[in-house]
């Protein structure tokens, strides 16, 4: 499917433990073709189960309780078993944070970028092989030709890294999801691992889900944000609207936490207090324990998510009614 209609769509995703519902409630956004768009937040906010619930590779224990996932006219969520195997590793590559838990310590990374083309493509192993030689060429890995048929712990975390890279972009994916994928590695190899994702991107058009911490990344790297507190999307925006003009009081304090380049660096503005555990949020706004904005009588009620103009929707009623503004900080 083509046209317009995004790529991605989660709408009102919800996923439960038995003594935990909403652990992640009420999550929607979309990811264009060709577009990438960052998840951000705090820890525990819900992040990570959000992006695996997308390919149904949740925990044992939790379940996706509502919502719907369309990836590019497949419903996710009810589609077959073998529907989803053919989305998974073909046209839905998936890139996670540590490569070792991932790579198969007795495969060789060539067998293991081979397979899915295997699987998915049917091709014959020798032609999947000469792919796969290709691919870690792509990547950056010198002397491909050699390390083909290296195994996984000859290789150091950046490089292993890149064979996760190589196997995640193997089928010709249309999107990537990477969760956290430099948070490993130490800082001129995340840049560099960032840096191959986003030529990546735009050579084959790919469309990248990014899970992150790192605001800068998202400065440099994305178009479109999602940031989630506590199992909520609290804003949706553009990387313009979320620096300079932010729709959620949540937002504008991670913003703030950000040291700005130019301006000494002095300490870091924190956020007081902490994301609350699961099971333990407040009806309401979940965020409104810890905001300095905070009006009981308002925050304390459900809070609808917003449109604020075009695509920006925010989860704060003060800011959609127009009572609030919070801060943004410009970029660079
Ligand atoms: N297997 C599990 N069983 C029970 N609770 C879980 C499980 N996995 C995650 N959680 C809880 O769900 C919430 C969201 O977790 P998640 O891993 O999605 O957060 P995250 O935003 O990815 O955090 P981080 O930035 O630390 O990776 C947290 O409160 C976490 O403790
Ligand atoms: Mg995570």
């Amino acid at each position: 499917m083509t046209g317009n209609s995004p790529l991605l769509s989660v709408e009102g995703l919800t996923i439960d433990l038995p003594a935990q519902p909403g652990l992640v409630q009420d999550v929607s956004f979309e990811v264009g073709r060709g577009r990438s768009l960052a998840l951000i937040g705090e820890s525990g906010c819900g992040k990570t189960l959000t992006s695996m619930a997308i390919l149904r590779l949740l925990p044992p224990g939790l379940t996706i309780a509502g919502g719907r996932i369309v990836f590019d006219g497949t419903d996710l969520l009810t589609c077959s078993p073998r529907e989803l195997r053919a989305v998974r590793g073909g046209p839905v590559g998936v890139v996670f944070q540590e490569p070792m838990s991932s790579l198969d310590p007795t495969m060789t990374v060539g067998d293991q970028i081979a397979e899915a083309r295997l699987l998915h493509l049917g091709e014959r192993r020798s032609v999947a092989l000469r792919r796969a030689e290709e691919l870690l060429d792509r990547v950056g890995i010198p002397n491909a030709a050699q390390r083909v048929r290296s195994y996984p712990h000859e290789l150091s975390g950046g490089m292993q890294q890149r064979v996760m890279i190589a196997a995640a972009i193997a089928c010709d994916p249309k999107l990537v999801i990477a969760d956290e994928p430099t948070t490993a590695l130490d800082v001129t190899i995340q840049a560099e691992i960032l840096g191959l994702l986003r030529d990546l991107q735009r050579d084959l058009d790919l469309a990248v889900l990014l899970v992150t911490h790192d605001l800068g990344v998202v400065a440099d790297f994305c178009d479109d944000v999602v940031v989630m507190y506590a199992g909520h999307v609290v804003e949706r925006a553009s990387i313009d609207e979320l620096f300079y003009s932010p729709g959620h009081p949540y937002s504008s304090a991670l913003l703030a936490s950000v040291p700005q380049s130019g301006s000494p660096r002095t300490r870091l503005a924190v956020i007081p207090g902490r994301v609350p555990p699961a099971g333990r949020f407040p009806a309401g706004c979940r965020f409104q324990p810890r905001c300095v904005h905070n009006r009981p009588e308002v925050c304390g009620r459900p809070q609808p998510d917003s449109v604020l103009a075009g695509a920006h929707r925010s989860r704060c009623g003060r800011v959609a009614s127009g009572a609030l503004t919070v801060e943004g900080v410009p970029r660079g």
